[in-house]
């Protein structure tokens, strides 16, 4: 039986739609997006694990959104924004009385989640304390509001996401082990997006359409070097900071021209081969940069393959496509270089 065929989900194009809002097509996201079809239209716990800004509630609502829990609610929970001290009662609930200040009686997540999904973001900050509730919580199926003694029984999906490095915590003895496990039933890890720079000209495009369309502006122009310092950049916000960036850069935009975001100092480096013409020649001119940064060694931790985010495979493959070859001592074998410059263009054929 196909994995959606019970909620109803078997046309590819209805899936493709629920999934509109991520983009990228890269080996890494397209294993990560196979998992989150997989484990979708099951009940089973799901943690998310990434840097800040690689898309972990993204994929969290996407979970939500192809599973049969959709027509429920998505219930969300930031675990590091809220006091020790309230943290029971937001999860939990609370009756009048309960304690100091409970003038009312307030409903938790996990009710408000019932027959949803409840989204415990940035789990890896639950207090020491708080882990056991939760834990008894998740594998009884039940728990009490605070100041009650009358038991609800749950029908919530978990998914939970962290930045930390919940195995590490454990080990510190920072988190407990037997949550860790219990949470750890289908583990999806998100690769930075250094780790798949074929999706940055797909974001950067995405980006820019939303905040042209925001802010009524168009931008019919990306001058190469700029995608060739985005394709670059190590990124360590990811996803969140190119985002950020493109906003930055579309509001500063002069007559259709998107200008280069990065400082100059993270831009400088990558500008040194000759401006290219097309995505594919950026892509090239990319290639290329890498290649004589490391003296054109392809493999190992070092090389340019790693440098990339590619697999040594895939770099090989890429290399004969777009043919790049090593230039030989005597410089017999030209490499030949990309087109004469001109902008990358954004418009529509
Ligand atoms: N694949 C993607 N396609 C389009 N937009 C994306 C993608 N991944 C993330 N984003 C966008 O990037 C921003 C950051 O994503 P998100 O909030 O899901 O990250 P996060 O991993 O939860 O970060 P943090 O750990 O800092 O909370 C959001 O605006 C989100 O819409
Ligand atoms: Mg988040």
């Amino acid at each position: 039986m196909g994995a959606f065929e019970n909620i109803g989900i078997s046309d590819p194009v209805s899936l493709k739609r629920r999934f509109e809002q991520l983009i990228g097509n890269s080996p890494a996201i397209e294993e990560v997006l196979e998992q989150v079809e997989r484990v979708a239209p099951t009940d089973s716990t799901v943690l998310i694990q990434g840097e800040t800004g690689t898309g972990k509630e993204l994929i969290a609502r996407a979970i939500h959104n192809i599973s049969s829990r959709c027509g429920n609610s998505f219930v969300k929970m930031n675990c590091a924004a809220i006091p020790l001290d309230l943290l029971e009662s937001e999860l939990f609930g609370h009756e009048k009385g309960a304690f100091t200040g409970a003038i009312a009686q307030r409903i938790g997540r996990f009710e408000l989640a019932d027959k949803g999904t409840l989204f415990l973001d940035e789990v890896g900050d639950i207090p020491l304390v708080l882990q056991p509730k939760l834990l008894r919580v998740l594998q009884e199926q039940e728990f009490e509001r605070l100041g009650s003694t009358q038991t609800h029984h749950m029908n919530v999906r978990l998914v939970a996401a962290t930045n930390r490095d919940l195995t590490e915590m454990v080990k510190r003895g920072e988190f407990r082990s037997d949550l860790y496990y219990r949470l750890n039933v289908f583990p999806i890890l998100l690769p930075p997006l250094r780790a798949r720079r074929e999706d940055i000209p797909a974001l950067v495009t995405h980006f820019i359409e939303i905040f042209c369309r925001r802010m009524g502006k168009q931008i019919e122009h990306i001058p190469p070097e700029t995608m060739i310092a985005l394709n670059s950049y190590p990124w360590p916000g990811n996803i969140r900071e190119l985002q950020n960036l493109i906003e930055r850069a579309v509001i500063l935009s002069n007559f259709g021209v998107l200008p280069n975001p990065l400082p100059t100092a993270a831009s400088k480096d990558a500008v040194i081969v000759p401006a290219a013409t097309t995505l594919r020649d950026s892509e090239r001119a990319l290639i290329l940069n890498t290649l004589e940064e490391v003296d054109w060694v392809i493999g190992g931790t070092k090389g340019a393959a790693a440098k990339l985010g590619l697999k040594r495979t895939t770099l090989i493959c890429k290399m004969q496509k777009l043919g790049i070859f090593r230039p030989s001592p005597e410089g017999s074998q030209a490499i030949t270089g990309p087109s004469p410059p001109e902008p990358v263009s954004l418009s529509r054929q």
